[in-house]
């Protein structure tokens, strides 16, 4: 913690790279965890749910497993969400990119967020391109519809979806200008989302994941334990 802190201290431009696990704190599963989405019994893979394909072929089952697991709109900020808008406030942070969907980081009020896998919160009608918020997609019965009769489709990256262009520019360009990027909650195994991190290029390379991820060895600090926990205990 030591370490972190003295990082932080001399840090100007640090880039926050977070997944899912800085959402576990606020009651929010992750995926891959033991008690993560991907490890519940499904007759069909939650990855499959979670496909492009799926949406089109199975759209009333897709909107009821999304729902079901995907709008967590109950969930508050945690301490993790809380320090980073923090750190953007006092001009030490540049940005936040994040492979999360559940607009937590705005909520803190996080103001430079790069959603890499897109947002609960922004739906659009495939016809007519009207946008709806996620409360009105939680409210819908079965299959959401637009006023004009077109399929409401929520702005998240499917599986078999690729990533939004200006999205990618923002955080590659972001990253590449950071002197300190902290990965957290992440397993690192989701590309392209994962791959962002080899755009680094500056001074201090952290991360703080409960579990061993592959990027650990090539880390100048490790810290395995909750990211909300660890960042509460930082002044900045
Ligand atoms: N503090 C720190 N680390 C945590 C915490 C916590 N409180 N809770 C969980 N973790 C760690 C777990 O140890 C795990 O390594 O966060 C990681 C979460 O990994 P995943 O569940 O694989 O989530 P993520 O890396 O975000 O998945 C990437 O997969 O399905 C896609 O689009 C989905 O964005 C998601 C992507």
């Amino acid at each position: 913690m030591k370490t972190l802190q003295e990082i932080i201290d001399e840090s100007r431009k640090i880039v926050f790279f977070g997944g899912a696990g800085v959402s576990t704190e606020s009651g929010i599963p992750d995926f891959r965890s033991e008690d993560g989405l991907y490890r519940q019994k499904y007759t069909v893979s939650s990855e499959t749910m979670l496909s492009h394909d799926w949406f089109f072929s199975h759209t009333e089952e897709f909107f009821k497993f999304y729902r079901d697991k995907m709008l967590p709109l109950w969930a508050q900020p945690n301490a993790a969400h809380r320090k980073l808008a923090e750190l953007e406030q006092k001009g030490k942070l540049l940005a936040v990119v994040t492979q999360n969907i559940d607009g937590l980081h705005q909520k803190a009020g996080s103001k430079r967020v790069y959603e890499l896998h897109g947002t609960v919160h922004k739906n659009t009608c495939l016809k007519c391109g009207k946008r709806y918020s996620a409360e009105d997609i939680a409210a819908a019965e079965g299959v959401p519809h637009c006023a004009c009769g077109g399929l409401i489709k929520p702005d998240v990256v499917l599986y078999g979806e690729s990533l939004d262009g200006d999205t990618i520019e923002g955080a590659v360009r972001a990253i590449a200008a950071a002197d300190t990027l902290i990965v957290a909650g992440t397993s690192l195994t989701v590309y392209p989302a994962a791959g962002f991190v080899s755009y680094f290029r500056g001074k201090s390379l952290v991360l703080i994941n409960r579990d061993p991820t592959p990027l650990d060895s090539q880390c100048d600090l490790v810290l395995h334990g909750k990211v909300g926990e660890i960042l509460s205990g930082i002044n900045v």
